[in-house]
């Protein structure tokens, strides 16, 4: 925590003299209008997550083939994690500062983010911050996957159409999302309350937050199941996915479910990767864009 700040600040101070250059040298208001996109995402060091990026990345060019896509990671271990091994990726601050340079006027920013938690929080700072010092005409973030009513039935759609086909109603499905401190947790209860609506044999837990894997225990007990799919509910399928829910580990949901007599059947993909929550988040990039068309 303490190296983050420092590294922000840092970068916030080098944002500060960038921005006087700007306006130091007259190119204020005058400039063509440029429009840009900046893709965020937390972030993931594991080559399979690769996979929903790569996704996102597809069906943002084909919605809007004309906008240039930027890419940034909010995560400074991954992106020092991946630096190792020769991939950088940008923090959103140094990405807009690019945009900035490029000379790009309205900048669209998109969160890969699942819910409006701290991730989301610290990028619309971030934002605010650009916003404050008039670097771009208009800069705009869209909402994450989960913002709205709306969204939650969506969403509820789209995990009801990425289960497995030849998963039977008596199997449970479990989905893992990740959970926070942050106050936006009460999201993943609203989602499950209208997942239980639709099917009481789909349940979600999260690894960091409520429900816990306890409450989805006493689910699969009530419900008399014996089979349950094991499906990430986060964007991609990385480090949570592979050790925390499908890890060999003692303390992994698989194993966890396993020596309490279920039988597991772990689902290896991030929502990014089906199309059905990639147009959620394409959509909401769109309300954004559609904000500059004037
Ligand atoms: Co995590």
């Amino acid at each position: 925590m303490f190296s983050k700040k420092i590294v922000s600040t840092l970068i916030f101070t080098m944002i500060l003299l960038f921005s006087s250059v700007v306006f130091a040298s007259g190119h204020g208001s005058d400039q063509a209008k440029k429009v840009g996109i900046l893709l965020v995402a937390f972030g993931s060091s594991e080559a399979s997550a690769q996979v929903s990026f790569d996704n996102i990345d597809m069906k943002v060019k084909k919605a809007f083939p004309n906008i240039p896509v930027r890419w940034s990671y909010t995560s400074h271990i991954i992106r020092k994690k991946l630096a190792k091994s020769g991939k950088y990726l940008d923090s959103p601050e140094v990405a807009l500062a690019k945009m900035a340079d490029e000379k790009f006027t309205h900048v669209a920013i998109q969160s890969l983010h699942t819910i409006r938690g701290a991730e989301f929080e610290d990028l619309s700072n971030t934002i605010a911050g650009f916003k404050l010092m008039g670097v771009f005409q208009e800069i705009q973030v869209g909402q994450p996957l989960l913002a709205s009513q709306e969204d939650i039935e969506k969403t509820v759609n789209a995990i009801l159409g990425s289960i497995p086909a030849e998963r039977e109603a008596s199997e449970a499905v479990v989905l893992m999302g990740h959970g926070t401190h942050h106050p936006a947790n009460a999201f993943y209860s609203a989602l499950a309350y209208q997942l239980q609506l639709r099917d009481a044999n789909i349940m979600v837990g999260t690894v960091e937050g409520y429900p816990e894997l306890d409450t989805v225990q006493k689910q699969l007990v009530k419900n008399n199941i014996k089979t349950t799919y094991l499906m990430p509910f986060m964007s991609v399928a990385g480090d949570h996915a592979k050790n925390d829910m499908a890890g060999d580990e003692d303390d992994s949901w698989k194993s966890i479910l396993s020596k309490a007599g279920y039988e597991c059947k772990p689902v290896l993909k991030g929502t990014a990767e089906y199309d059905s929550f990639a147009k959620i988040w394409v959509s909401h990039l769109g309300e954004t864009l559609s904000h500059f068309e004037h």
